[in-house]
């Protein structure tokens, strides 16, 4: 069969550009070399959070209408696959008496509410959390969900609506002539398609050599306190903690460029737990449970890399999402999708074309 859309890698920012073509009525297929979820949406700790590292500019407005789409498609999805993402709404941010003001600015900016805390506020909202010397924020509109239940919950919906997913199958390479894109060749043979979506992760540039996406490894862990911890996610400077439905809690994360490894370092795990302890000092006698890693696909400029190749027809980019693809994977499913039907897009593609990065444009 030939399709009108292949869709290389089925992390979050595959399976949600699968989902919005296949809503959009494309033929499209999904390929995976493991299985869904295997790269770094499998890793993540599900921060929505725009405040947190979403400075300023057209990547501000990005995450802001991301975080938007999500809350508002994240029913809709839970509808679709029947999996419950464990979307909770809320956060604090500790922030430096120093970079208050600018905080506070940029959530003007964002249009989002974020107000003060006084520290009986903070007992509260986060009971045991120590702000020390760090201002404590409110952040209601930003949230968490459980990436691998977006994961799930992606593929589901994206099949649901007429899409191909295929595990355990690699693509080697892509198919061209005359300076367009034909489709993939694949461990098990040829994948015809009009359109080619890389959406590899940190292997993007394997796929299709020339965007310079590197891994940024990270490590997460979980601890099971002896109490239920505090409800909302917690994001500081020396980190940040993600409470989760089941009474657990994850702290994370490191961030490190040494390739494509993906240990655990033993220093990695020492300082994850170290930082855990001081923010939360009842966490001293939490469980250990485990850690993992995963690898941030990092452009050269740390920016997303979404829309069509300047060159090769039929060739299209989804990649480089680095510390905010969960955020951002319903939003580039929709400017993926919008960009290959010629539809208006939800938000202002120009910052991300592929063509500011010369080596993609050629
Ligand atoms: P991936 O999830 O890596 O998916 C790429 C897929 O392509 C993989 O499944 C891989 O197997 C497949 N693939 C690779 N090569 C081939 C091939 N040749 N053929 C077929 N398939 C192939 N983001 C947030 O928004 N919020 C967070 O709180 C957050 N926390 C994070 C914490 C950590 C520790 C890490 C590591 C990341 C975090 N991120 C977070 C970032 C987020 O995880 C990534 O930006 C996002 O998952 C990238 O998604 P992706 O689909 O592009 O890549
Ligand atoms: N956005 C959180 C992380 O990448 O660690």
């Amino acid at each position: 069969m030939d399709y009108e859309v292949a869709v290389v890698g089925g992390g979050v920012i595959g399976l949600a550009v699968a989902r919005a073509a296949a809503r959009a009525g494309l033929r499209t297929v999904v390929l995976e070399r493991e299985s869904c979820g295997a790269g770094a949406s499998g890793a993540a700790a599900g921060m929505l959070a725009p405040l947190a590292e979403a400075h300023r500019g057209p990547f501000l407005d990005w995450c802001v209408a991301a975080l938007r789409l999500m809350s508002a498609e994240a029913p809709v999805i839970e509808g679709e696959s029947g999996v419950d993402l464990e979307l909770r709404g809320g956060m604090v941010h500790l922030v430096p008496e120093e970079e208050l003001a600018e905080r506070l600015e940029r959530a003007a900016t964002a249009g989002l509410p974020l107000r003060r805390l006084t520290q009986a506020d903070l007992r509260e909202l986060a009971p045991g959390v120590s702000s020390g010397d760090l201002a404590a924020l409110w952040s209601p509109d930003e949230a968490v969900l459980r990436p691998s239940r977006l994961v799930i919950g992606l593929r589901q919906a994206a099949e649901r609506a007429g899409a191909e997913v295929r595990e355990g199958e690699a693509v080697l390479g892509l198919v061209e002539g005359q300076n367009a894109v034909r489709g993939v060749r694949t461990s098990r043979g040829e994948v015809a398609a009009d359109h080619v979506v890389v959406a590899a992760g940190a292997w993007t540039d394997a796929v299709a050599p020339g965007a310079g996406i590197r891994p940024v490894h990270g490590v997460l862990v979980e601890l099971e306190p002896e109490l239920a911890p505090f409800r909302p996610a917690v994001f500081g400077p020396d980190g940040y903690a993600v409470p989760r439905a089941d009474g657990r809690l994850w702290w994370g994360a490191t961030q490190r460029e040494i390739g494509f490894a993906t240990n655990v370092p033993a220093e990695d795990l020492a300082v994850l737990i170290a930082r855990a302890v001081a923010r939360v000092p009842a966490l001293g006698d939490a469980r250990f449970l485990r850690a993992w890693s995963g690898l941030r696909p990092a452009a050269p400029d740390r920016q997303p890399l979404v829309g069509p190749d300047l060159t090769r027809s039929g060739l299209w980019w989804a990649a480089g999402h680095f510390r905010n693809g969960i955020l951002l994977s319903l939003l580039t499913g929709e400017m993926v999708a919008a960009g290959l039907l010629g539809r208006t897009p939800p938000a202002d593609p120009r910052p991300f074309l592929p063509a500011r990065l010369t080596a993609v444009g050629r």
